[in-house]
């Protein structure tokens, strides 16, 4: 199949940054202007009537905490206007509004992942969105691949910071035209995490008997799709990096852009190998089958964390 250049989608090349057969530049590039985002919002404002201060992203196999949400109000993404869909198969691909012990909030069962082809652009659309229907909050969770030697596989990590490495390399979902609607050319990144939320996760891992397992730890994120080599493993440690994945920063960045705080949670699904001794392989049978064992757990932590916020 002939793969066009940039400039061969209607938004032009500053908006299709990745290259993806013309026939599905629709589906993975939605357009992210302020009106875009304000049209998708004001659409789903207008079929709820929940005003959640608190939205939820939550990761691959994580989705089981949308199912906990009384009084459902569900959005398949294809019905939002604007809204990309999911690709990944097993991937709810809706936005759930409803409560969580009382308190309103909206959750994405299935995010967008840089490495599904998507830009960065359209991976943050709900970010944008969610801060256009009056979200003040964001709780993300992750799979992550644990690279520091003291973490174990099923272990849950508050997020302290993070390391932008696509960033590094140009691929953040603020690079080009910003507007100012949504927040400033060159936002902080000190305070990604907030600290009182992550005070309010500790002690409430620690109420739902979750302390034996839980870390504080950076999360380094790479582009993916491959696992990372040995070399590249033993890089991120020195970089800083307590664990691995492939998502989670680019919401952050855009949520901290518009203002929301953040609280982002890894689950530790794999340790990452870092001897060329070992024959551990990484694999995503193993990534899935610790986030079945944990989901349990981390939906608990969230499910009564909220309560706090
Ligand atoms: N590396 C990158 N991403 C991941 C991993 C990993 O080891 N585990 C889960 N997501």
């Amino acid at each position: 199949m002939a793969l066009p250049l940039h400039g061969d989608c209607e938004y032009g090349w500053r908006r299709c940054k990745c290259l993806i057969p013309a026939s599905k530049v629709e589906q993975f590039n939605c357009r992210s202007s302020y009106d875009d985002c304000k049209k998708a919002a004001d659409w789903l404002l207008y079929r709820t009537k929940q005003r959640p201060k608190v939205a939820i992203i939550c990761g691959s196999g994580l989705g089981g905490l949308a199912e906990l949400i009384d009084d459902k109000t569900i959005f398949p993404y294809e019905d939002i206007p604007g809204f990309p869909t999911s690709t990944v198969a097993g991937h709810a691909g809706q936005l759930v509004f409803g409560t969580l012990q009382g308190q309103e909030c909206v959750c994405m069962q299935g995010r967008f992942h840089f490495y599904e082809g998507y830009s960065m652009e359209t991976v943050t659309f709900p970010v944008r969105v969610f801060s256009l229907l009056g979200v003040e909050t964001l709780i993300v969770t992750n799979a992550a691949g644990g690279l520091n030697a003291s973490y174990r596989v099923g272990d849950i990590m508050v997020i302290k910071d993070h390391i932008n490495l696509p960033g590094f390399s140009g691929q953040s979902p603020l690079v080009g035209h910003n507007d100012d609607r949504f927040g400033v050319r060159f936002p902080c990144m000190s305070d990604a995490y907030d600290r009182n939320l992550r005070a309010l996760a500790i002690e409430a891992a620690h109420e739902q008997k979750c302390g034996s397992f839980l870390q504080e730890g950076v999360y380094c994120m790479v582009a993916g799709p491959t696992y990372e080599t040995i070399a590249e493993s033993n890089l991120l440690k020195k970089l800083g990096a307590d664990a691995v994945g492939m998502s989670t920063v680019p919401e952050v960045v855009v949520a901290r852009h518009c203002g929301l705080r953040v609280l982002g949670l890894s689950l530790i699904t794999n340790k990452v190998v870092t001897d060329y001794d070992s024959n551990e392989k990484a694999n995503h049978e193993e990534v899935l089958a610790t986030t079945s064992l944990r989901a349990q757990d981390l939906q608990r932590l969230v499910r009564h964390l909220i309560t706090k916020i």
